[in-house]
């Protein structure tokens, strides 16, 4: 980070522009062409932004443009919209039952609130050789919609990454889906990721895919992230594999071979030394599960028992369509101001934003909503987690503009209108689960989503669900009590739980 950085506000002004259809967007980049990037998720925009890498003349938010968004079946294939978040292809039974290896990826990533706000084409077009939805979605042959004004055009991911932030990507195009073919009958696939901390960018990260054909394998794809300049098929231990039938020293020769074919760096998460001894074990097991797989049939797409019907995963992915009126793209000039209406628990409110103007900001300074804490500003504590259209979101990274028309809850919503305290902020009293508190509206918030998820969590639920809620006074064991007595109450008959 710049030491001068101020990760709490956003100093380099831009033109926001908010198209609502993708005509109009697409208009829109070609006007600008380099001088514009587009915005999905902001997970990674947001950050540059804020770490002043990256001075844009236009941010181009195509988040309100429909169609493009959602996962559907295609002859042979699956469509996946750019703007699918990762909780959604994680969540998706198809991409469960079709693609494991995907689906493990989007389970490794981050944290609960990166994933539902980041999207896959946010995560491919950041170029980063540390993706991890890269190397999964090159394992299975995924190829890339790409359109600009004048014209589309289909590429093979494989074909997109040029260097570390470095895409294929022409000034005024926009990756508009990702085209994912059925794999072929006896074919088997693992995701494997190695990093610091749980919802850690990959020290390295594995896609391995084999396909059967009695003992032998047929075909392979070798496919590693953070190991290279860009995501990386190590093909020469491809070749050793194909073919041959596969045995415990196979995959041992094999792995050797893919850690040598890398060309890892040292850097602030690991060392080449390193992430040569994490390809090598991860290849051996990977290939091991992958073949494993092979032998199954693909299970017939199923959801998730756990979840409830009223779930939020998937249903809000599609922006609906514009009205005529709405589809002139909104146009905000540097510092220029204008009122967006907040629903904030409930009510409604009329607050006067420029385009760097950040949620988290107007709910604290504007609304004087000071439950929502500011801890790093860039995505890492989980401090600023509110809800924005029941989908737990950091408002540390959130453009306040963006956000007009939505419903947010912060935790001042959690408590009934007569003052009673909700399941959750009583369990965490009865746990003793708050020290200093600093992080506890965080944990309430990312915790009320889960439970609106998950109706019966398990620990490993919450420990999952919560990983991007940091602690600084560590009280996690009596954290993952308190949600979890919370949960147990909240399920239980409304007898013996009370009216709430
Ligand atoms: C705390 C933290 C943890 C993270 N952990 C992980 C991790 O574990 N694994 C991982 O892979 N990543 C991780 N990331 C990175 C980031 O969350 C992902 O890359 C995410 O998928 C980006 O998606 P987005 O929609 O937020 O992209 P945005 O930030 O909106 O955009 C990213 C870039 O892509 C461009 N862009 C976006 N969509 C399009 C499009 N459709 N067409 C053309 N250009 C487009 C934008 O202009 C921008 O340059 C992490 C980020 C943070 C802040
Ligand atoms: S302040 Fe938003 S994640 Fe830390
Ligand atoms: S209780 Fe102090 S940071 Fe969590």
């Amino acid at each position: 980070m710049n030491e001068m950085t101020n990760s709490h506000i956003l100093v380099h002004e831009f033109v926001y522009l908010e198209p609502r259809t993708l005509e109009a967007a697409l208009a829109l980049l070609a006007r600008y062409g380099r001088r514009a990037r587009p915005l999905a998720g902001g997970t990674d925009l947001l950050v540059q932004l804020k770490m002043e890498r990256l001075h844009p003349e236009a941010v181009v938010n195509i988040g309100k443009v429909p169609g493009l968004a959602g996962i559907e079946p295609r002859d042979n294939a699956y469509r996946v919209g750019a703007l699918t978040s990762i909780r959604a292809l994680r969540t998706d039974p198809s991409i469960q039952a079709y693609y494991p290896a995907l689906a493990e990826a989007c389970r490794a990533f981050s944290t609960t609130q990166i994933q539902y706000m980041g999207t896959v084409g946010g995560n491919l077009c950041n170029g980063s050789p540390a993706s991890d939805t890269a190397p999964a979605l090159i394992a299975y042959g995924a190829e890339l919609d790409l359109r600009d004004v004048a014209r589309s055009r289909r590429l093979a991911a494989e074909a997109f990454f040029l260097g570390p932030g470095q895409t294929a990507l022409q000034p005024g195009e926009l990756l508009t889906g990702v085209i994912l073919p059925r794999p072929r009958p006896g074919t088997g696939a693992a995701f494997l990721k190695i990093s610091r901390v749980a919802a850690d960018i990959a020290k390295a990260n594995a896609a391995i895919l084999l396909v059967r054909d009695g003992e032998h394998v047929a075909d392979c794809r070798l496919v590693y992230g953070s190991v290279a300049p860009t995501p990386f098929r190590a093909r020469h231990a491809e070749s050793l594999l194909i073919g041959r039938p596969f045995s415990p020293a196979l995959a041992t020769e094999v792995a050797h071979a893919a850690a040598e074919e890398i060309s890892p760096i040292d850097d602030v998460r690991s060392t080449a030394w390193y992430r040569r001894q994490a390809v090598r074990v991860m290849t051996f097991d990977g290939l091991h599960m992958a073949w494993q797989r092979s032998m199954q049939p693909i299970p017939s797409p199923a959801g998730d028992g756990r979840l409830r019907q009223s779930s939020m995963l998937n249903n809000l992915e599609q922006a609906p369509a514009a009205s005529p009126e709405q589809e002139a793209a909104l146009a905000l000039a540097p510092g220029e101001k204008r009122p967006i209406t907040l629903w904030v628990n409930g009510r409604k409110h009329s607050v006067w934003v420029s385009p760097t103007d950040l949620l988290l900001n107007v709910l604290r300074e504007e609304l004087a909503l000071t439950g929502t804490k500011y801890g790093c500003g860039i995505g890492e504590c989980g401090a600023c987690t509110v809800q924005m259209d029941g989908r737990p979101v950091l408002a540390c990274l959130v453009l306040a503009v963006a956000a007009d028309g939505h419903q947010i809850v912060t935790v001042e919503g959690l408590q009934a209108p007569d003052g009673t305290l909700h399941p959750l902020q009583q369990a965490f009293i009865d746990h003793a689960a708050v020290q200093c508190g600093y992080c506890t509206p965080g944990m309430l918030m990312t915790a009320k989503s889960l439970l609106a998820e998950v109706a019966s969590p398990t620990e490993d639920d919450v420990r999952d669900y919560l990983k991007g809620n940091l602690c600084r006074c560590t009280g996690y064991a009596r954290i993952i009590r308190a949600v979890l007595g919370a949960a147990e109450q909240m399920s239980a008959p409304p007898h013996a739980a009370g009216e709430r």
